[in-house]
């Protein structure tokens, strides 16, 4: 017999929200979770309201705190089996920590948190919890991400020497805040978005797609946060050169004032035997390069178990349980796979079974932690003209 669907709560995703959509998507992706319970907006009376209109019947909440506490009234094997918090960054930690308390498995945006501060309390509340927390690093949820992985981690590259990890945007090339304009209104504002706005909103993206891939981490910054957009009291162009764990180098840079650029998230990292390419604009593909020989471009359903250039690919990866191949996959589908991913540990825990969280599949705690600490050093590093700092460990 199939599994009842997980319970899921959602904090945040009101009328005009943004990234609640595909997440509600995601949810639904696979028929075994669902959207349960709903906390939507910081007014309790426009929160029932939007939650009386949600597309079918959820029990909604006038706030996350009300949520939290009927919560804490219900047997545990009747609670919400995760949330997942989809409000701006400086709504993060509150409720986190809440369902940290309840020993309820949380899944938040990111960035984490709006400070290291409060990232290292999450940090240590779920350690002594011991209960899954995945952070929404959706691009980690693309098969391409993780055939990169493999790629790199097999050695066909050779050693990494150079990463070059971006992302590119231009929606705020204009002081569009000033229009009201919801997403740019809070993401603008430092007490709501957190030290940093271009390089915490998408900067993490680039620094986690690098960890992800290459296996390393960035242990020392030297950091711009430029303010292109006159009277914008935080950054909307950062560019951070970095100095990785092998001793390699790196570039994680972001913008959100290159006109005409969408969502232009990329990767290249170069190797002493050759480079890997990958784009989230075209994210099904993955090129290679060795010296002296032709480019060779990989998609999912492509690769096979003994092709004789990439050696063995293990099953797991050919094995991925999507749509057959020659059916594009992107974004949507690349949540579903973070939320597919953190079910299984969802569900194992809850069962007292072994689970991981280890972040081989989707970005846990300890990643969203080091985001906020990468951003922490960045800020310090543009601080002191560019001087060299180090990013702290937990
Ligand atoms: N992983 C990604 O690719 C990705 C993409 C976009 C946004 N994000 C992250 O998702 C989060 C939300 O971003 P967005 O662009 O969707 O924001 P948004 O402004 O579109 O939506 C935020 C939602 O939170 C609700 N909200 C605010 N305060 C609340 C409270 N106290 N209680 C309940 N609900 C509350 C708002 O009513 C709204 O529904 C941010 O942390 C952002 O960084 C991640």
């Amino acid at each position: 017999m199939s599994p009842q669907p997980l319970k899921v709560a959602m904090i945040g995703g009101g009328a005009g929200a943004f990234i609640a959509n595909p997440h509600q998507k995601a949810i639904h992706f696979d028929g075994t979770r669902k959207v349960h319970a709903v906390a939507l907006h910081p007014d309790p009376e426009v929160a029932m309201n939007e939650a009386n209109n949600w597309p079918y019947p959820v029990k909604g909440y006038a706030s996350y705190d009300e949520l939290f506490e009927d919560q804490a009234k219900l047997p545990e094997n009747e609670r919400i089996d995760y949330v997942v918090i989809v409000t701006p960054n400086f709504v993060h930690f509150d409720p986190a920590m809440k369902a940290l308390e309840l020993g309820i498995p949380v899944m938040c945006e990111k960035p984490l948190t709006v400070n290291l501060e409060e990232a290292d309390l999450l940090v240590a509340k779920a350690r002594e919890k011991k209960v899954p927390f995945a952070v929404a690093h959706t691009y980690l949820g693309h098969w391409s991400s993780w055939f990169s992985r493999h790629i790199v981690q097999s050695g066909l590259l050779g050693d990494v020497r150079w990463v070059d990890s971006y992302y590119l945007q231009g929606w705020l090339a204009d002081k569009l805040e000033d229009s009201g304009q919801m997403q740019a209104e809070w993401r603008t504002d430092p007490k709501k978005a957190g030290g940093s706005g271009c390089g915490g909103d998408i900067g993490t993206h680039a620094l986690m797609q690098l960890r992800f891939v290459t296996g390393l981490d960035v242990e020392e910054v030297s950091a711009r946060l430029d303010k292109f957009v006159p009277g914008r009291p935080i950054d909307d162009h950062f560019t951070t050169y970095g100095k990785l764990s092998n001793g390699g180098k790196c570039l994680v840079r972001a913008s959100q004032i290159c006109i005409g650029h969408k969502n232009d998230l990329g990767i290249m990292i170069a190797g002493t035997k050759g480079a890997l390419k990958w784009s989230q604009e075209d994210p099904e593909k993955v090129t290679i390069l060795l010296q002296d020989q032709p480019d060779r471009t990989y998609w999912r359903g492509q690769v096979c178990a003994n092709d004789g250039f990439l050696g063995d690919v293990p099953q797991w990866l050919l094995d991925e349980p999507t749509i057959p191949s020659g059916h594009g996959e992107a974004f949507h589908d690349a949540y579903a796979r973070l939320h597919r991913e953190f079910e299984k540990d969802v569900r194992a825990y809850q069962a007292g079974e072994p689970w991981s969280c280890d972040g081989s599949t989707y970005a846990n705690i300890d990643d969203g932690r080091m985001g906020l600490a990468f951003i922490d050093a960045c800020i310090k590093s543009d601080d002191d003209d560019g001087a060299w700092q180090p990013v702290s460990k937990s």
